[in-house]
C-alpha cells in the first residue's frame, strides 16, 4: 500500500464533512475521498440490520477506490458495524462515537447533554460507553434533525421551532457540555448554542483525527509527499447532492 493512496471517509449523507474537515486540518497532506449516502439517509432510524447492509456497501466503494484506512465518519453507523468492518477489512478501519470520554472530563458541577440519532442510543456500544463515562449524561434522541442539514437549513423559524421543542424539557437543568453525537450536528453548533449558554458543544473528530494519525504513523502510512492533499467528493444522490455537499467544506 503506497502511502499517497487516499484515507477514505463516509457518513450517511454530509455530516461526515465535518469530520473531515477536522482530519484535513490535522493531516493536511493526505488525500481524502468521501462518500456520502444520501440517497438512504437518515440512518438513524433504520433498524440495525439495514444500517449494517448500507455501510458494507459504502465501505466496498471506497475499497475499490484503494483507500489505505476508513473512517466511518457516522456515530450510528460505527455504533452498529464498526466491529464488524474492522474484522471484514484488511485496512484500518476507524469510527466516531459520542465523547462522553471527553465531556466527563470538561463537566464541572453541571450536567452533560448527548445529542444523537435514536440508532445510535440502541447499540451495545453507546450502552458500554455510557457504562464507562455516562454518569450525568442524559441522552437525547433528535430523529429529524440530521434533515436540516441535508436541506442546508443551518438556521432560521423552522430549525428554531424544532429545536425549542426537542429541548423544552431541559430548560431548567444545567448543563456543563452538550456532546455532539452525530456527525450532522455541529453544523448546526450556532443554532443549539443559545439553548445551553456557558455550556461547551462538542463532538469527536479530534479524537478520531489524532488516532488515525497515529494509527498511520505506526503502519509508515503517512503521506510524506509534502504536496497538500486532495479531496473528492462522492454522493450516493448523484451531482446535486455533491454540488451541495462542496458548500460545506
Ligand atoms: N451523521 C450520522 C451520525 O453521526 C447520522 C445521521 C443519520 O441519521 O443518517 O450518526
Amino acid at each position: 500500500m503506497a502511502s499517497t493512496a487516499p484515507i477514505g471517509l463516509f457518513d450517511s449523507g454530509i455530516g461526515g464533512l465535518s469530520v473531515l474537515k477536522t482530519v484535513r486540518e490535522a493531516l493536511p497532506h493526505e488525500n481524502l475521498v468521501y462518500y456520502g449516502d444520501s440517497a438512504n439517509a437518515p440512518y438513524g432510524v433504520r433498524p440495525p440490520e439495514d444500517i449494517l447492509a448500507l455501510t458494507r456497501a459504502a465501505a466496498e466503494q471506497l475499497v475499490q477506490r484503494g483507500i489505505k484506512a476508513l473512517v466511518i465518519a457516522c456515530n450510528t453507523a460505527t455504533g452498529v458495524a464498526l466491529a464488524a468492518l474492522q474484522q471484514e477489512l484488511l485496512i484500518p478501519v476507524l469510527g466516531i462515537q459520542p465523547a462522553l470520554e471527553e465531556a466527563q472530563k470538561l463537566r464541572r458541577s453541571g450536567d452533560i447533554l448527548a445529542l444523537a440519532t435514536p440508532a445510535t442510543f440502541k447499540t451495545e456500544r453507546y450502552a458500554a460507553l455510557y457504562g464507562q463515562h455516562g454518569d450525568h449524561v442524559v441522552s437525547l434522541p433528535a430523529p429529524g434533525l440530521m434533515e436540516f442539514v441535508e436541506r442546508r437549513e443551518l438556521g432560521g423559524d423552522n430549525l428554531h421551532a424544532f429545536l425549542t421543542d426537542l429541548f423544552a424539557p431541559y430548560q431548567d437543568r444545567r448543563f456543563d457540555v452538550v456532546v455532539l453525537g452525530c456527525t450532522h450536528y455541529p453544523f448546526l453548533k450556532e443554532a443549539i448554542a443559545p439553548f445551553f449558554r456557558g455550556a461547551q458543544l462538542i463532538d469527536d473528530s479530534p479524537r478520531v483525527a489524532r488516532q488515525l494519525e497515529d494509527k498511520l504513523r505506526s503502519l509508515h502510512l503517512l503521506n510524506d509527499s509534502g504536496q497538500p492533499g486532495s479531496v473528492s467528493l462522492l454522493s450516493s444522490g448523484g451531482d446535486e447532492a455533491v454540488k451541495l455537499m462542496r458548500t460545506f467544506l
